[in-house]
C-alpha cells in the first residue's frame, strides 16, 4: 500500500483523554497498523505534532513514543502550512480560542467534547468552520463502543417495536481527594473552570439519544453539588462549585421519555459504568459500554407482588446476550479513522461542529432547567 502522510496537531495530549485515548489508543494504534485503509490502494498515515503547555511534560510524552515533532507554542505549529489537521482535548475552557485560531489558519478541526463552554460560542464555531470550508468533527466516542453498537443493532431490527422510555444510569464514586487521590481532574468540579457532570456528560446524552433513539425534544434537569469541598491535585482543599450530580428527564420525539442518572458520587452496582435500559412494546434491552442484553416480550417473567415472600425468580437471568458477530475497535479510533478519511476523501461525516453544539444546547438548557425548575423545550438549531 502507498502511503499518504496526513499532519496531526494534538493540542492537550499531557491529558488523560489526550494521552490514553486519542494518541495512544487512536493515532499511534493507527500507526500499528499501517495506517488508514483508503480503500484505493493507499493508506493514510498520520503524523503528530503534539502540543502542550509544559515543555518537559509535552517532550516526555514524545520520547516515550518516539515521536519527533512537538512545540509548546500552538501559533508555531498552525503556522505550518504542512499542518492539516487540528485537534484539541485541553481543558473545555481553553477550547474555544484554540480552535477559532486553527480554522481561521485554514486546517481541519476535530475536537473532544463539550466543543465550547456556551450555545453561543459552540454555534459560532461551527459557522466559522462552514464559512471556512474546513472539515469539522466533534467527538461522539459512546456511538461507537460496542455495548451501543449492539443496541444499535436491536433499534435497526426493529427489536422493540414502539419505544416507550429510556432509563440510563452514569456514576461511580469520584473521591474528595483527602484520604484517597481524586481519579479526576480538580477542574471538572469547579464551574469558573469549566467543570460540572451536565456540560461534561449531558453532550453525551444528546448524541446518543438523538442518533440511537429518537431526537430529544425537552429537557428537566435537577443538578446537584452533593460533595461541597474537595482536595486538588496539590493537596490544597477547595469549595466544589460545580455540580457533581444530575437527573434529567428528557422527552423524545415520538413521546418517548429518557430519563438519565449522572453522578460522581454514586457507588455503582451495575455491571459497567453506564448502562441503559431500553424498553419497547416488543421487548426490552440493557446496554453498556461493551456488552448488551435482551429479553423479547415472549420471554417475559410474569412478577407478582408480594413482599411477604422472597423473589420468586432471578430476574438477571432471564435476558440473553447480544453476540459480538464483529471485531469491535476502541471506539475513539474508529471516529478519528472516519474523520481522517473524510479529509483525505471527502467521505461522508456525520459527527460536526454542529452536532457537537446540540451537545452544548442541551447542557447549558439543563443547567437552566435546574436554575430555574422547570422543564424546557430544546429548540432545533440552525447555523
Ligand atoms: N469523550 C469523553 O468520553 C471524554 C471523557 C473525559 C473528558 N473529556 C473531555 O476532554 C477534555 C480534557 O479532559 P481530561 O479529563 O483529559 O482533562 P485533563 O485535565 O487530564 O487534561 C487537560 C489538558 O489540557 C491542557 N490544558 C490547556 N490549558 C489548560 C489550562 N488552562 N488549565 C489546565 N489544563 C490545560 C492540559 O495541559 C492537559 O493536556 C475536556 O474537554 C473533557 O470534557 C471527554
Amino acid at each position: 500500500m502507498a502511503r499518504r502522510t496526513i499532519s496531526v496537531i494534538m493540542n492537550g495530549v499531557t491529558g488523560r483523554m489526550g494521552y490514553r485515548q486519542h494518541l495512544v489508543r487512536s493515532i499511534l494504534a493507527i500507526r500499528e497498523q499501517g495506517g488508514v485503509d483508503l480503500g484505493d490502494g493507499d493508506a493514510l498515515w498520520p503524523e503528530p505534532v503534539l502540543v502542550g503547555r509544559d515543555e518537559a511534560r509535552v517532550r516526555a510524552v514524545a520520547e516515550r513514543h518516539g515521536l519527533e515533532r512537538w512545540t509548546t507554542s500552538l501559533a508555531e505549529a498552525l503556522a505550518d502550512p504542512q499542518a492539516e489537521v487540528y485537534f484539541d482535548a485541553q481543558v473545555t475552557q481553553a477550547r474555544e480560542k484554540a480552535l477559532r485560531a486553527a480554522i481561521e489558519a485554514g486546517k481541519h478541526v476535530y475536537t473532544e467534547k463539550p466543543t465550547a463552554e456556551s450555545l453561543d460560542a459552540a454555534l459560532g464555531l461551527a459557522r466559522l468552520a462552514r464559512e471556512a470550508g474546513v472539515c469539522n468533527g466533534a467527538v461522539q466516542d459512546k456511538l461507537f463502543l460496542p455495548g451501543l453498537l449492539k443496541l444499535r443493532r436491536l433499534v435497526e431490527s426493529g427489536f422493540f417495536g414502539r419505544i416507550l422510555s429510556v432509563r440510563g444510569e452514569f456514576g461511580y464514586w469520584v473521591f474528595e481527594g483527602d484520604w484517597q487521590q481524586a481519579q479526576r481532574p480538580s477542574w471538572n468540579y469547579r464551574a469558573e473552570d469549566g467543570g460540572g457532570v451536565v456540560l461534561d456528560m449531558f453532550p453525551h446524552w444528546r448524541y446518543v439519544l438523538d442518533h440511537l433513539i429518537a431526537p430529544v425534544r425537552s429537557v428537566y434537569a435537577h443538578a446537584v453539588t452533593h460533595i461541597p469541598e474537595r482536595v486538588d491535585e496539590q493537596g490544597r482543599t477547595y469549595p466544589a462549585t460545580a455540580d457533581d450530580a444530575a437527573y434529567g428527564i428528557f422527552e423524545l420525539e415520538g413521546g418517548i421519555v429518557a430519563q438519565i442518572n449522572s453522578s460522581w458520587a454514586v457507588r455503582v452496582d451495575r455491571d459497567e459504568l453506564v448502562e441503559f435500559q431500553v424498553d419497547g412494546t416488543e421487548g426490552s434491552a440493557v446496554a453498556g459500554l461493551r456488552n448488551c442484553r435482551f429479553q423479547h416480550r415472549a420471554g417475559t417473567p410474569r412478577p407478582v407482588w408480594n413482599p411477604d415472600l422472597p423473589a420468586t425468580e432471578v430476574f438477571r437471568e432471564q435476558w440473553q446476550a447480544v453476540p459480538d458477530n464483529t471485531d469491535f475497535g476502541n471506539g475513539f479510533k474508529t471516529q478519528w479513522e472516519l474523520f481522517l478519511r473524510h479529509v483525505a476523501t471527502g467521505s461522508d461525516y456525520h459527527w460536526d461542529l454542529l452536532e457537537g453544539a446540540k451537545g452544548v444546547q442541551l447542557a447549558e438548557l439543563g443547567l437552566r432547567s435546574a436554575r430555574e425548575g422547570r422543564r424546557l423545550d430544546v429548540p432545533e438549531l440552525e447555523i
